[in-house]
Protein backbone atom coordinates (compact mmCIF):
# COMPACT_ATOMS: atom_id res chain seq x y z
CA UNK A 1 0.00 0.00 0.00
CA UNK A 2 0.71 3.74 -0.71
CA UNK A 3 1.57 4.44 3.10
CA UNK A 4 4.41 2.09 4.11
CA UNK A 5 7.42 3.07 1.86
CA UNK A 6 10.70 1.10 2.58
CA UNK A 7 13.49 2.89 4.52
CA UNK A 8 17.25 2.35 4.21
CA UNK A 9 18.19 -1.24 6.38
CA UNK A 10 14.51 -2.41 5.87
CA UNK A 11 12.60 0.01 8.53
CA UNK A 12 9.18 0.82 7.38
CA UNK A 13 8.32 4.45 8.02
CA UNK A 14 4.73 5.68 7.77
CA UNK A 15 3.92 9.56 7.23
CA UNK A 16 7.81 10.35 7.31
CA UNK A 17 8.21 8.65 10.84
CA UNK A 18 9.64 5.72 11.21
CA UNK A 19 7.79 2.75 13.07
CA UNK A 20 10.69 1.93 14.75
CA UNK A 21 10.62 4.88 16.53
CA UNK A 22 7.01 5.13 16.87
CA UNK A 23 6.90 1.71 18.78
CA UNK A 24 10.03 2.91 20.91
CA UNK A 25 7.91 6.34 21.90
CA UNK A 26 4.76 5.06 22.15
CA UNK A 27 5.26 1.05 23.36
CA UNK A 28 3.12 -1.52 21.00
CA UNK A 29 0.52 -2.36 19.98
CA UNK A 30 -0.03 0.52 18.51
CA UNK A 31 -2.22 1.78 15.37
CA UNK A 32 -0.32 4.02 13.05
CA UNK A 33 -2.53 6.46 10.94
CA UNK A 34 -1.07 8.89 8.58
CA UNK A 35 -3.30 12.14 8.36
CA UNK A 36 -1.87 12.73 4.83
CA UNK A 37 -3.12 9.70 2.87
CA UNK A 38 -6.62 9.87 4.67
CA UNK A 39 -6.92 13.47 3.14
CA UNK A 40 -5.46 12.06 0.33
CA UNK A 41 -7.99 9.58 -0.48
CA UNK A 42 -10.65 11.86 0.75
CA UNK A 43 -9.69 14.37 -2.08
CA UNK A 44 -9.05 11.29 -4.62
CA UNK A 45 -13.20 10.65 -3.90
CA UNK A 46 -13.70 14.57 -4.52
CA UNK A 47 -11.81 14.64 -7.84
CA UNK A 48 -13.74 11.61 -8.83
CA UNK A 49 -16.61 12.27 -7.62
CA UNK A 50 -17.54 16.16 -8.12
CA UNK A 51 -21.31 17.02 -8.41
CA UNK A 52 -21.85 14.52 -5.90
CA UNK A 53 -21.72 14.42 -1.91
CA UNK A 54 -19.50 11.99 -0.38
CA UNK A 55 -19.86 10.88 3.37
CA UNK A 56 -17.41 9.30 5.11
CA UNK A 57 -18.67 6.10 6.76
CA UNK A 58 -17.99 6.83 10.63
CA UNK A 59 -18.14 3.08 11.82
CA UNK A 60 -14.71 2.38 9.79
CA UNK A 61 -12.68 4.17 12.39
CA UNK A 62 -13.96 7.82 13.86
CA UNK A 63 -11.67 10.06 16.69
CA UNK A 64 -12.11 13.80 16.56
CA UNK A 65 -8.99 14.36 14.38
CA UNK A 66 -10.61 11.96 12.14
CA UNK A 67 -13.66 14.07 11.88
CA UNK A 68 -11.88 17.42 11.55
CA UNK A 69 -9.55 15.70 8.66
CA UNK A 70 -12.47 14.72 6.57
CA UNK A 71 -14.38 18.21 7.13
CA UNK A 72 -11.59 20.09 5.85
CA UNK A 73 -11.49 18.06 2.52
CA UNK A 74 -15.00 18.95 2.06
CA UNK A 75 -16.69 15.31 2.87
CA UNK A 76 -20.03 14.93 5.04
CA UNK A 77 -20.47 12.21 7.72
CA UNK A 78 -21.87 8.91 7.50
CA UNK A 79 -22.98 7.55 11.82
CA UNK A 80 -25.03 5.42 12.79
CA UNK A 81 -25.07 6.16 16.85
CA UNK A 82 -25.60 8.77 18.89
CA UNK A 83 -22.24 8.00 19.92
CA UNK A 84 -20.29 8.20 16.71
CA UNK A 85 -23.38 11.80 16.19
CA UNK A 86 -22.29 13.30 19.35
CA UNK A 87 -18.70 12.49 18.90
CA UNK A 88 -18.31 14.26 15.54
CA UNK A 89 -20.48 17.36 16.53
CA UNK A 90 -18.18 17.85 19.53
CA UNK A 91 -15.42 17.98 17.05
CA UNK A 92 -17.07 20.79 15.09
CA UNK A 93 -18.69 18.74 12.36
CA UNK A 94 -21.44 20.54 10.86
CA UNK A 95 -24.77 18.10 12.11
CA UNK A 96 -26.43 19.35 8.68
CA UNK A 97 -23.93 17.35 6.66
CA UNK A 98 -24.07 13.60 8.53
CA UNK A 99 -26.16 11.32 7.89
CA UNK A 100 -28.08 9.10 10.41
CA UNK A 101 -28.13 5.11 9.50
CA UNK A 102 -29.11 1.83 11.71
CA UNK A 103 -31.06 -1.04 11.27
CA UNK A 104 -32.47 -0.14 15.20
CA UNK A 105 -32.37 3.20 16.15
CA UNK A 106 -32.56 3.71 19.89
CA UNK A 107 -34.49 6.70 21.18
CA UNK A 108 -31.64 7.88 22.07
CA UNK A 109 -30.25 7.75 18.52
CA UNK A 110 -33.11 9.67 17.23
CA UNK A 111 -33.32 12.41 20.15
CA UNK A 112 -29.89 13.31 19.50
CA UNK A 113 -29.69 13.48 15.68
CA UNK A 114 -32.79 15.51 15.97
CA UNK A 115 -31.68 17.58 19.11
CA UNK A 116 -28.53 18.26 16.94
CA UNK A 117 -29.64 18.68 13.86
CA UNK A 118 -28.40 15.81 11.49
CA UNK A 119 -28.93 15.98 7.71
CA UNK A 120 -31.05 13.66 6.92
CA UNK A 121 -32.06 9.77 8.95
CA UNK A 122 -32.23 6.92 6.83
CA UNK A 123 -35.35 5.25 7.57
CA UNK A 124 -34.73 1.56 7.79
CA UNK A 125 -38.05 0.05 9.04
CA UNK A 126 -41.56 1.55 8.56
CA UNK A 127 -42.03 1.54 12.69
CA UNK A 128 -39.65 4.63 12.30
CA UNK A 129 -41.41 6.71 10.29
CA UNK A 130 -44.13 7.43 13.38
CA UNK A 131 -41.45 7.39 15.85
CA UNK A 132 -39.59 10.24 14.10
CA UNK A 133 -41.97 12.02 13.03
CA UNK A 134 -43.54 12.13 16.70
CA UNK A 135 -40.14 13.19 18.33
CA UNK A 136 -39.62 16.19 15.64
CA UNK A 137 -41.14 19.20 17.41
CA UNK A 138 -44.48 20.56 16.48
CA UNK A 139 -42.47 23.12 14.57
CA UNK A 140 -40.03 21.00 12.90
CA UNK A 141 -39.62 18.91 9.58
CA UNK A 142 -36.96 16.23 8.94
CA UNK A 143 -35.55 15.24 6.25
CA UNK A 144 -35.29 11.48 5.74
CA UNK A 145 -34.06 8.61 3.04
CA UNK A 146 -35.55 5.41 2.80
CA UNK A 147 -33.44 2.74 3.00
CA UNK A 148 -34.33 -0.01 -0.28
CA UNK A 149 -33.15 -3.37 -0.62
CA UNK A 150 -32.47 -3.29 -4.27
CA UNK A 151 -32.29 -7.27 -4.61
CA UNK A 152 -28.00 -7.10 -5.21
CA UNK A 153 -25.92 -9.88 -3.91
CA UNK A 154 -22.62 -8.20 -3.52
CA UNK A 155 -19.62 -8.30 -1.19
CA UNK A 156 -16.37 -9.73 0.24
CA UNK A 157 -18.19 -11.74 2.92
CA UNK A 158 -21.67 -13.07 3.54
CA UNK A 159 -21.43 -11.28 6.62
CA UNK A 160 -21.55 -7.71 5.18
CA UNK A 161 -23.42 -8.76 2.12
CA UNK A 162 -26.44 -6.34 2.35
CA UNK A 163 -28.52 -5.69 -0.84
CA UNK A 164 -30.25 -8.97 -1.06
CA UNK A 165 -33.79 -9.94 0.31
CA UNK A 166 -33.84 -12.05 3.54
CA UNK A 167 -31.42 -10.01 5.66
CA UNK A 168 -31.87 -7.32 8.12
CA UNK A 169 -30.92 -3.82 6.64
CA UNK A 170 -33.80 -1.82 4.65
CA UNK A 171 -37.30 -2.31 2.78
CA UNK A 172 -38.05 -4.55 0.24
CA UNK A 173 -38.89 -3.29 -3.13
CA UNK A 174 -39.64 -6.44 -4.40
CA UNK A 175 -42.55 -7.06 -1.82
CA UNK A 176 -43.88 -3.32 -1.50
CA UNK A 177 -42.56 -2.52 2.00
CA UNK A 178 -40.22 0.45 0.29
CA UNK A 179 -43.56 1.76 -1.44
CA UNK A 180 -45.68 1.83 1.25
CA UNK A 181 -42.79 3.30 3.12
CA UNK A 182 -42.87 6.35 0.81
CA UNK A 183 -45.99 6.92 0.84
CA UNK A 184 -46.72 7.12 4.75
CA UNK A 185 -43.62 9.55 4.54
CA UNK A 186 -44.68 11.48 2.05
CA UNK A 187 -48.68 11.91 3.91
CA UNK A 188 -46.31 12.90 7.08
CA UNK A 189 -46.28 16.08 7.52
CA UNK A 190 -43.14 16.52 9.81
CA UNK A 191 -41.21 14.46 7.44
CA UNK A 192 -39.84 15.27 4.31
CA UNK A 193 -38.65 12.66 1.89
CA UNK A 194 -35.26 13.93 -0.05
CA UNK A 195 -35.03 10.19 -1.49
CA UNK A 196 -33.44 6.73 -1.72
CA UNK A 197 -30.39 4.94 -0.05
CA UNK A 198 -29.13 1.65 -0.39
CA UNK A 199 -26.33 0.20 0.65
CA UNK A 200 -25.75 -3.37 -0.46
CA UNK A 201 -22.60 -4.72 0.61
CA UNK A 202 -18.85 -3.67 1.64
CA UNK A 203 -15.50 -5.12 0.43
CA UNK A 204 -17.05 -5.00 -3.20
CA UNK A 205 -14.11 -5.25 -5.78
CA UNK A 206 -16.04 -4.57 -9.69
CA UNK A 207 -18.11 -1.89 -10.60
CA UNK A 208 -21.30 -4.17 -12.21
CA UNK A 209 -22.92 -4.64 -8.83
CA UNK A 210 -23.51 -1.14 -8.37
CA UNK A 211 -24.86 -0.69 -11.75
CA UNK A 212 -27.78 -3.10 -11.41
CA UNK A 213 -28.35 -1.21 -7.68
CA UNK A 214 -28.28 2.04 -9.68
CA UNK A 215 -31.08 0.48 -11.75
CA UNK A 216 -33.30 -0.45 -10.14
CA UNK A 217 -33.61 2.38 -7.41
CA UNK A 218 -34.12 4.83 -10.48
CA UNK A 219 -36.93 2.15 -11.43
CA UNK A 220 -38.22 2.82 -8.11
CA UNK A 221 -37.74 6.80 -8.13
CA UNK A 222 -39.70 6.91 -11.92
CA UNK A 223 -42.72 4.83 -9.93
CA UNK A 224 -42.61 7.10 -6.57
CA UNK A 225 -42.79 10.07 -9.07
CA UNK A 226 -45.81 7.80 -11.40
CA UNK A 227 -47.61 7.86 -8.10
CA UNK A 228 -47.34 10.40 -5.79
CA UNK A 229 -45.94 13.19 -8.21
CA UNK A 230 -42.56 13.29 -6.74
CA UNK A 231 -39.42 14.29 -7.71
CA UNK A 232 -36.86 13.03 -4.95
CA UNK A 233 -33.61 15.22 -5.00
CA UNK A 234 -30.98 12.37 -3.34
CA UNK A 235 -30.16 9.03 -4.57
CA UNK A 236 -27.27 7.42 -1.95
CA UNK A 237 -25.77 4.54 -3.30
CA UNK A 238 -24.19 3.97 0.01
CA UNK A 239 -20.68 2.67 0.25
CA UNK A 240 -18.33 -0.63 0.21
CA UNK A 241 -15.42 0.29 -2.43
CA UNK A 242 -13.29 -2.62 -1.93
CA UNK A 243 -9.25 -2.34 -0.80
CA UNK A 244 -6.39 -4.54 -1.88
CA UNK A 245 -5.30 -5.93 1.89
CA UNK A 246 -2.86 -8.15 0.59
CA UNK A 247 -0.09 -7.57 -2.56
CA UNK A 248 -2.12 -8.67 -5.86
CA UNK A 249 -5.64 -8.48 -4.44
CA UNK A 250 -7.89 -6.88 -6.27
CA UNK A 251 -9.65 -3.28 -5.64
CA UNK A 252 -12.57 -1.51 -6.65
CA UNK A 253 -11.59 1.51 -9.51
CA UNK A 254 -12.83 4.42 -7.99
CA UNK A 255 -12.55 6.38 -11.45
CA UNK A 256 -14.55 3.67 -13.39
CA UNK A 257 -17.49 3.62 -10.45
CA UNK A 258 -17.55 7.47 -10.57
CA UNK A 259 -17.46 7.27 -14.36
CA UNK A 260 -20.14 4.29 -15.13
CA UNK A 261 -22.27 5.53 -12.46
CA UNK A 262 -22.30 9.28 -13.58
CA UNK A 263 -23.57 7.55 -17.24
CA UNK A 264 -25.80 4.96 -16.07
CA UNK A 265 -27.82 7.44 -13.99
CA UNK A 266 -28.04 9.87 -16.64
CA UNK A 267 -29.04 7.88 -19.30
CA UNK A 268 -31.68 5.66 -16.64
CA UNK A 269 -33.30 8.93 -15.53
CA UNK A 270 -33.08 10.57 -19.15
CA UNK A 271 -35.17 6.96 -19.80
CA UNK A 272 -37.80 7.37 -17.43
CA UNK A 273 -38.58 11.05 -17.86
CA UNK A 274 -37.03 11.86 -14.44
CA UNK A 275 -34.31 14.81 -13.39
CA UNK A 276 -30.94 13.85 -12.85
CA UNK A 277 -31.17 13.27 -8.76
CA UNK A 278 -28.44 14.31 -6.58
CA UNK A 279 -25.88 11.32 -6.05
CA UNK A 280 -24.30 10.45 -2.70
CA UNK A 281 -21.87 7.59 -1.90
CA UNK A 282 -20.60 6.55 1.82
CA UNK A 283 -17.10 4.85 1.63
CA UNK A 284 -16.01 4.44 4.65
CA UNK A 285 -13.13 1.23 4.58
CA UNK A 286 -11.66 3.02 1.11
CA UNK A 287 -10.95 5.90 2.93
CA UNK A 288 -9.42 5.11 6.65
CA UNK A 289 -8.05 1.18 5.60
CA UNK A 290 -4.70 1.72 3.32
CA UNK A 291 -3.87 4.74 5.52
CA UNK A 292 -3.30 2.39 8.49
CA UNK A 293 -1.10 0.26 9.90
CA UNK A 294 -0.75 -1.69 13.20
CA UNK A 295 2.62 -2.36 14.81
CA UNK A 296 3.25 -5.10 17.21
CA UNK A 297 6.01 -6.43 19.13
CA UNK A 298 6.55 -10.46 18.60
CA UNK A 299 6.37 -11.94 21.76
CA UNK A 300 7.31 -15.52 21.29
CA UNK A 301 8.31 -18.08 17.91
CA UNK A 302 7.91 -21.50 18.16
CA UNK A 303 7.36 -24.90 15.87
CA UNK A 304 4.19 -26.79 15.99
CA UNK A 305 2.94 -29.58 13.66
CA UNK A 306 5.71 -28.71 11.04
CA UNK A 307 4.56 -25.00 11.31
CA UNK A 308 6.27 -22.12 12.21
CA UNK A 309 4.37 -19.81 14.87
CA UNK A 310 5.19 -16.12 15.46
CA UNK A 311 2.97 -14.66 18.26
CA UNK A 312 2.58 -11.18 18.80
CA UNK A 313 0.91 -8.68 21.89
CA UNK A 314 -2.11 -8.09 20.00
CA UNK A 315 -4.44 -10.01 18.01
CA UNK A 316 -8.82 -10.72 17.87
CA UNK A 317 -9.08 -7.85 20.37
CA UNK A 318 -7.64 -5.00 18.60
CA UNK A 319 -8.65 -7.08 15.13
CA UNK A 320 -11.47 -9.28 15.13
CA UNK A 321 -11.70 -9.33 11.22
CA UNK A 322 -9.60 -13.00 10.93
CA UNK A 323 -12.05 -14.59 13.95
CA UNK A 324 -15.14 -13.01 11.55
CA UNK A 325 -14.70 -12.97 8.39
CA UNK A 326 -11.94 -15.31 7.95
CA UNK A 327 -9.55 -12.57 6.31
CA UNK A 328 -5.77 -12.66 6.07
CA UNK A 329 -3.36 -9.73 6.13
CA UNK A 330 0.43 -9.38 4.89
CA UNK A 331 2.55 -8.64 8.26
CA UNK A 332 6.00 -7.48 7.33
CA UNK A 333 8.47 -7.43 9.67
CA UNK A 334 10.06 -4.25 10.35
CA UNK A 335 14.33 -3.21 10.56
CA UNK A 336 15.40 -6.15 8.46
CA UNK A 337 17.39 -5.35 5.79
CA UNK A 338 17.17 -8.60 3.92
CA UNK A 339 14.35 -11.03 2.94
CA UNK A 340 16.88 -13.72 2.13
CA UNK A 341 16.02 -17.03 4.06
CA UNK A 342 12.96 -16.29 4.37
CA UNK A 343 10.23 -18.42 5.79
CA UNK A 344 6.29 -19.42 5.89
CA UNK A 345 4.69 -18.41 9.22
CA UNK A 346 1.59 -18.31 10.77
CA UNK A 347 1.36 -14.99 12.62
CA UNK A 348 -1.39 -15.32 15.48
CA UNK A 349 -2.03 -13.19 18.54
CA UNK A 350 -2.22 -13.11 22.01
CA UNK A 351 -5.84 -14.26 23.52
CA UNK A 352 -6.73 -17.31 24.52
CA UNK A 353 -8.75 -18.83 20.87
CA UNK A 354 -6.93 -20.55 18.32
CA UNK A 355 -9.11 -18.95 16.02
CA UNK A 356 -6.75 -15.75 16.88
CA UNK A 357 -4.87 -15.72 13.39
CA UNK A 358 -3.56 -12.48 11.38
CA UNK A 359 -2.15 -14.45 8.80
CA UNK A 360 -1.51 -18.28 7.67
CA UNK A 361 1.52 -17.60 4.66
CA UNK A 362 3.54 -14.15 6.19
CA UNK A 363 6.67 -14.69 4.44
CA UNK A 364 9.00 -13.61 7.07
CA UNK A 365 12.79 -14.20 7.55
CA UNK A 366 14.01 -17.40 9.15
CA UNK A 367 15.57 -15.63 12.07
CA UNK A 368 12.40 -13.49 13.58
CA UNK A 369 12.50 -13.68 16.87
CA UNK A 370 10.75 -12.32 20.30
CA UNK A 371 11.05 -8.21 20.12
CA UNK A 372 10.94 -8.16 16.44
CA UNK A 373 8.48 -5.15 15.06
CA UNK A 374 5.76 -6.47 13.17
CA UNK A 375 3.70 -3.83 10.77
CA UNK A 376 0.11 -5.13 9.31
CA UNK A 377 -0.39 -2.43 6.54
CA UNK A 378 -4.01 -1.78 5.64
CA UNK A 379 -5.58 -1.63 9.11
CA UNK A 380 -6.70 1.58 9.36
CA UNK A 381 -10.73 0.22 8.98
CA UNK A 382 -12.98 -2.04 10.97
CA UNK A 383 -9.98 -3.31 13.40
CA UNK A 384 -10.03 -0.48 16.44
CA UNK A 385 -13.75 0.56 15.61
CA UNK A 386 -14.37 -2.73 16.23
CA UNK A 387 -12.11 -3.69 19.02
CA UNK A 388 -12.91 -5.44 22.39
CA UNK A 389 -11.97 -5.19 25.76
CA UNK A 390 -11.58 -9.28 25.52
CA UNK A 391 -8.63 -10.73 27.98
CA UNK A 392 -8.25 -7.16 29.44
CA UNK A 393 -5.47 -6.48 27.19
CA UNK A 394 -6.95 -2.87 27.04
CA UNK A 395 -6.69 -1.58 23.30
CA UNK A 396 -3.89 -0.14 21.80
CA UNK A 397 -3.47 3.63 20.85
CA UNK A 398 -3.83 5.81 17.96
CA UNK A 399 -0.84 7.47 16.26
CA UNK A 400 -0.90 10.17 13.69
CA UNK A 401 1.95 10.53 11.66
CA UNK A 402 2.31 13.60 9.26
CA UNK A 403 5.24 14.73 7.69
CA UNK A 404 8.17 13.53 10.07
CA UNK A 405 6.28 13.88 13.29
CA UNK A 406 4.13 11.83 15.34
CA UNK A 407 1.30 12.47 17.79
CA UNK A 408 -1.12 10.60 20.18
CA UNK A 409 -4.87 10.98 19.14
CA UNK A 410 -6.37 8.19 21.15
CA UNK A 411 -4.50 6.78 24.44
CA UNK A 412 -3.83 3.14 24.95
CA UNK A 413 -6.55 1.70 27.56
CA UNK A 414 -5.33 0.59 30.48
CA UNK A 415 -6.24 -1.69 33.23
CA UNK A 416 -7.61 1.33 35.17
CA UNK A 417 -9.77 2.20 32.81
CA UNK A 418 -11.09 -1.85 33.17
CA UNK A 419 -10.50 -1.11 36.99
CA UNK A 420 -12.89 1.96 36.97
CA UNK A 421 -15.68 0.77 35.21
CA UNK A 422 -16.05 -2.16 37.23
CA UNK A 423 -17.16 -0.37 40.31
CA UNK A 424 -16.96 -3.36 43.03
CA UNK A 425 -20.88 -4.74 43.77
N1 LIG B 1 -22.96 2.93 4.42
C1 LIG B 1 -23.64 2.04 5.17
C2 LIG B 1 -25.07 2.22 5.35
C3 LIG B 1 -22.97 0.97 5.76
O1 LIG B 1 -23.64 0.10 6.50
C4 LIG B 1 -21.58 0.84 5.58
C5 LIG B 1 -20.83 -0.28 6.18
C6 LIG B 1 -20.90 1.79 4.80
C7 LIG B 1 -21.63 2.82 4.23
C8 LIG B 1 -19.42 1.76 4.57
O2 LIG B 1 -19.00 0.59 3.94
P1 LIG B 1 -17.46 0.49 3.46
O3 LIG B 1 -17.26 1.52 2.39
O4 LIG B 1 -16.60 0.76 4.63
O5 LIG B 1 -17.33 -0.90 2.98
N2 LIG B 1 -16.90 -4.87 9.67
C9 LIG B 1 -16.88 -5.26 8.27
C10 LIG B 1 -17.51 -4.22 7.40
C11 LIG B 1 -18.91 -3.87 7.79
C12 LIG B 1 -19.51 -2.76 6.97
C13 LIG B 1 -20.75 -2.24 7.59
N3 LIG B 1 -21.39 -1.17 6.87
C14 LIG B 1 -15.44 -5.56 7.87
O6 LIG B 1 -14.55 -5.42 8.70
O7 LIG B 1 -15.18 -5.96 6.76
Amino acid sequence: PASTARLPHGGLAVGGVSLAEVAQRFDTPVYVLDEGEVRGRCRTYRDAFPDAEVLYAAKAFLSRAMARWVREEGLGLDVCSAGELELAVTSGFPPERIVLHGNAKSPRDISAALRLGVGRIVIDSSSEIARIAAAVGPEGRQRVLVRVVPGVAAGGHEKVRTGTEGQKFGLSAADGSAQEAVARILAQPRLELAGLHCHIGSQITTVDAYLVALGRMVELMAAVHEVHGAVLPELDLGGGHGIAYRPGEPALDLTALARELRTALADRCAAVGLPLPRLTVEPGRAIAGPAGVALYRVLAVKRSGGKLFVAVDGGMSDNPRPALYGVRYAPRLVGRASTAGCRTATVVGRHCEAGDVLAVDAELPGDVHPGDLLAVPVAGAYQLSMASGYNMVGRPPVVAVHEGAARVLVRRETLDDFRSRDIGG
